[in-house]
């Protein structure tokens, strides 16, 4: 056992060894990730200083990292330690210094996002019908461009989970097709689009993983309120990557990944009546979302904050 208070950082010895460990002294090598290791390394090495962080303490760490990335759960970890809305909080500081507004918000894109979906025009079926819970959801809005006019041909990227939380090709029982609940729809020529599918329940954080053994260890739970995930891009406009929060979940101001803004917390209305049942082509009661998206420009013809990240490709 060390003595408490023992405080070597700050030393010659320990500062000239993060210069030696970082490569910076070396030829070669990739200058961007000397910089950003020798500023880590020595973040965690004051740490340790600071809190004297015990040798079980640091090997339990190493071992919950290899935990962590043989259940594919790094990505998970990521917006439970908000990490994905810091970076959220950073774009928004920076449109703000250049005085962009973003009339429908940004929010964090999360793990679970596959590309490669069906594509259609105008409206999209999302669901295979064969969740034995679902309750049929036509969600639908326009697509607008900065100057507020309509956007017809816009991208439309949505994705979401079933009744029980659970993602098409992350679904830990296996019971989903490829692609259910992932669609891609090119607006109509009045900008809108329009999709059948099914209301998705919130979503937990697999209950024995990595990700919620340290949310227990902080005394969090990790649990998202139901949520519809959405990628937007047309002409001339910036990506917008955000979701929507169905209005009444009680996570939904108590989101483990911080993804809820003003803005997009949607209502989703009950509809009874034979008339709008039929109006709508759907075979029974359903519940109606509307959430029109306003894109934001290019900044001098570029989109200055794309985010270009691993993604499953199927
Ligand atoms: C996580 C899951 C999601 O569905 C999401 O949108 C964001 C994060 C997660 O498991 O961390
Ligand atoms: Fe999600």
């Amino acid at each position: 056992m060390l003595a408490k208070n023992l405080k070597i950082f700050d030393t010659e010895a320990v500062q000239n060894f993060l210069t030696l460990l970082s490569g910076l002294e070396q030829e070669g090598g990739n200058p961007r990730t000397k910089q950003i290791i020798h500023r880590i390394v020595s973040d965690l090495f004051k740490t340790i200083d600071d809190l004297d962080i015990t040798s079980d303490e640091y090997w339990a760490a190493v071992a919950y990292l290899n935990e962590l990335g043989s259940n594919h759960e790094a990505g998970l970890l990521s917006p439970g330690l908000g990490f994905d809305h810091f970076l959220d909080m950073r774009m928004d500081a920076a449109d703000e210094a250049l005085g962009i507004d973003n009339p429908t918000p940004r929010t964090i894109e999360g793990p679970l996002y596959v590309a490669g979906a069906p594509e259609s025009k105008g409206y999209a079926r999302m669901d295979d019908g064969t969740d034995p819970n679902g309750h049929t959801l036509i969600l639908h809005g326009t697509i607008y461009s900065a100057d507020g006019q309509p956007m017809p041909n816009a991208k439309v990227e949505i994705w979401h989970a079933d009744t029980r939380g659970f993602y098409s090709h992350f679904d830990p029982t296996g019971r989903q097709q490829p692609f259910n609940m992932r669609r891609t729809i090119f607006t109509d020529d009045q900008g809108q689009y329009r999709v059948q599918t099914i209301l998705p329940s919130g979503y937990g954080c697999p209950p024995e993983g990595p990700t919620q053994q340290l949310l227990n260890q902080l005394g969090r739970h990790g649990n998202r309120p139901a949520h519809i995930h959405y990628f937007v891009t047309a002409d001339g406009h910036r990506k917008l990557t955000t979701q929507i929060n169905v209005a009444g979940d009680p996570y939904t101001y108590d989101d483990f990944a911080y993804a809820t803004r003003e803005g997009l917390v949607v209502d989703a209305i009950e509809h009874t009546d034979e008339a709008t049942i039929k109006a709508h082509g759907v075979d029974g009661p359903f519940a109606e979302m509307v959430f029109d998206i306003t894109l934001s420009p290019l900044v001098d013809g570029v989109d200055n904050q794309v985010v270009d990240r691993p993604r499953l490709q199927a």
